[in-house]
């Protein structure tokens, strides 16, 4: 809303969910008025989509419900003038699950939400990061264990320093790590976020067309979960033709070879003797199981898909392996230490595809097939 026709404008295209049918609808609506002291009316030139997200129980209390949490847009209203995001900063957030979504042309979104873009991402590569890489950083930093380096995160001019900054930490560097879904929107931050942080061996799991990329982003070892049989025969997962190299302290090569552990049960694990300090599960279902049995005594198993209590399997499972799920929240000291991150090139954002805000209904169908590399997203101006 820059010149005098905008500034007429009182209503604005959105895609309108109804969480009872589940049918979605572009609508005009009207635009949001920022009323709070932290509230910012932001242009939304890009959305993310997550898969599941049309049956999360918190968005569907709005009226109406809008998808999309994690978005790219310039400010164009500040709530004063000490705001740091005065208007024409371009901005991302993570925007709060109990608030409309932000698949519209206007959204409000919080001072606690917002960061500066990374000035080298496109407004659709942004608008993958804060939701993703806030729930990888969380999983990794706040729930499963890992540290992070006593000094802050500053910006540092090269990608070396900033390895130096982070890297080194014995912690990480005893510790092994699972992750599903390795090239999923949050997978690929867990892998990155991992590697750099010294984490000493790496294992994801992914699709056969998925295996170099995923090993592109720091895995140390990669499995190809479609040829995993999830029969009864826990040891078929050992060895993998389509395993990557390993070079962390704990490196696979020292552990081919090695016969299953006889407390696996018949959901099998990822591996046959070493098993992980922290599992990341982002699938679910069997995947879920097999994270649990593959989880050391005293190791974590998180999902962000669902409590995972509810599908530790009655055997093959330590009595000391806890289970952890949450949901990730807006926190913008982290997303400032990722947006740092970025701009040092030290990770990468990634897009699956992008689609018009009028093309949704090819955009879900997208993400809800749940085989896209990093995030679909919503174009909008
Ligand atoms: N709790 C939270 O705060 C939170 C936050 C974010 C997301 N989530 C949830 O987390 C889940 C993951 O979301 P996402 O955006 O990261 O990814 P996603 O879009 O759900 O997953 C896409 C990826 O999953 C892979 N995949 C599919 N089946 C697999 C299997 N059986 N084993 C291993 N990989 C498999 C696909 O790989 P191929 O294409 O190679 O097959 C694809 O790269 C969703 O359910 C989402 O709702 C929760």
């Amino acid at each position: 809303m820059t010149d005098e026709e905008d500034d007429d404008r009182t209503t604005m295209l959105a895609l309108v969910h109804d969480p009872d049918t589940h049918s979605l609808t572009l609508s005009e609506v009207p635009i949001p008025v920022p009323t709070g002291p932290d509230e910012h009316l932001i242009q939304v030139h890009a959305v993310a989509l997550t898969n599941g997200e049309l049956k999360w129980p918190e968005p569907a209390t709005q009226t109406p419900a809008i998808p999309g949490y994690e978005v790219s847009g310039t400010v164009v209203e500040a709530p004063n003038k000490s705001s740091p995001f005065q208007p024409g900063t371009e901005v991302y957030a993570l925007t709060d699950f109990n608030r409309r979504g932000n698949a519209c042309e206007f959204a409000i979104v919080l001072t606690s939400e917002l960061r500066q873009k990374p000035e080298a991402l496109s407004w659709e590569e942004a608008a993958t990061v804060p939701l993703s890489a806030l729930t990888a950083w969380q999983v990794l930093f706040v729930h499963g264990g890992l540290t992070l380096p006593n000094e802050p995160v500053t910006r540092p001019p090269t990608p070396p320093q900033i390895y130096s900054i982070v890297v080194g930490d014995d912690v990480n560097a005893n510790k092994r790590v699972l992750i599903t879904a390795a090239a999923g929107g949050v997978g690929l931050w867990a892998v990155q976020l991992a590697r750099l942080a010294g984490v000493g061996h790496i294992t994801a799991t992914c699709g056969p067309a998925n295996v170099d990329f995923v090993r592109s982003l720091g895995a140390h070892r990669v499995i190809d979960y479609t040829t995993l049989r999830n029969t009864g025969d826990a040891g078929s997962s050992s060895v993998n033709p389509r395993e990557g190299g390993g070079s962390g302290r704990n490196s696979p090569s020292t552990t081919h070879g090695r016969t299953r552990s006889s407390s696996q049960s018949r959901y099998g694990s990822y591996y046959s003797s070493d098993k992980y300090d922290l599992v990341l599960d982002c699938v679910g279902g069997d995947t879920l199981k097999r994270a649990w049995t593959s989880a050391r005594h005293g190791g974590t198993v998180i999902s962000i898909v669902m409590p995972p209590d509810k599908l530790r399997p009655e055997t093959g499972v330590g009595m000391d392996v806890r289970g952890v799920f949450f949901i990730v929240h807006a926190d913008s000291e982290q997303l400032q230490a990722i947006t740092d991150l970025i701009e040092a090139r030290a990770v990468k954002a990634v897009f699956d595809s992008a689609f018009q805000l009028e093309q949704y209904e090819a955009a879900f169908a997208k993400v809800q097939s749940s085989h896209v590399r990093g995030k679909v997203v919503l174009r909008l101006a």
